[in-house]
């Protein structure tokens, strides 16, 4: 058992996961609350090497399910280094993308897998019983999303577009999916409308995160 909080944050690109994490550890250590950041995949060290495998070069590079062990690889070790032991140590713990991208990338996006029969397995070998205790889902448009991340990559080396390069269908898939899998899981999910300001959409996280969790 833990006794910390474990929140993630998934959506697709541009949806405001990277900035909306941020305002979110801004707040819970101006609230004197312990925490731990991470993102997946490379969180840790090794974390940044099996990124780099998966995220530069060719789409092809990897056979899916090459790619699929190295996504519970880079998993494995962030929750073991990082995840874990924050948990243990009481702090909330905020995660930028986990399992729930898998499911979303790999099993909805991609359409390679008949099911999520292997993801199923590789988490219960990586992470056991474990379950983030809320994912906030910020749901876009995902050309609202998509014109985000173009504006941004405008202004930064820009290695990272693989999953960029794919289609809108892709994109529309892959938001389905999300919202698919927070039907299942109401109680774990917070679907969030990420298609308003920044600021709009960081008070929405907070009212929800105040009806879940006390500081
Ligand atoms: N609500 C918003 N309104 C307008 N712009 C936003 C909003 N949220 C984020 N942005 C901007 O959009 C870009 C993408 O945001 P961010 O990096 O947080 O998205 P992300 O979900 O982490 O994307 P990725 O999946 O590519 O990591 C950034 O430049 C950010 O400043
Ligand atoms: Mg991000």
């Amino acid at each position: 058992m833990h006794r910390g909080t474990f929140i993630t944050f998934e959506g697709g690109e541009g949806s405001g996961k990277s900035v909306q994490l941020h305002l979110l550890a801004e707040h819970l250590r101006a609230s004197g609350a312990q925490i731990a950041t991470t993102r997946e995949p490379g969180g840790t060290e090794i974390g940044k090497e099996i990124r780099r495998l998966l995220v530069e070069g060719s789409k092809d590079k990897f056979d899916e399910i090459t790619e699929i062990l190295l996504f519970y690889a880079d998993r494995r070790i962030d929750l073991t280094r990082v995840i874990l032991p924050a948990l243990q140590e009481g702090k909330f713990v905020l995660s930028d993308r986990f399992n729930d991208s898998t499911i979303a990338y790999q099993f909805y996006g991609s359409g390679k897998f008949a099911d999520t029969g292997i993801m199923d397995m590789l988490y219960q070998t990586v992470a056991g019983s474990l379950k983030p205790d809320i994912t906030f889902l910020l749901d876009i448009e995902p050309r609202l999303g998509l014109k985000r991340s173009f504006d941004k990559a405008g202004t930064m080396a820009n290695k990272e577009l693989r999953f960029e390069n794919v289609d809108i269908s892709f994109h529309e898939r892959l938001r389905n999916g999300y919202l698919q899998m927070a039907a299942k899981e109401p109680e774990r999910f917070v679907v969030i409308d990420a298609s308003g300001s920044i600021e709009e959409v960081h008070a929405a996280i907070m009212r929800e995160f105040a009806k879940r969790c006390k500081l």
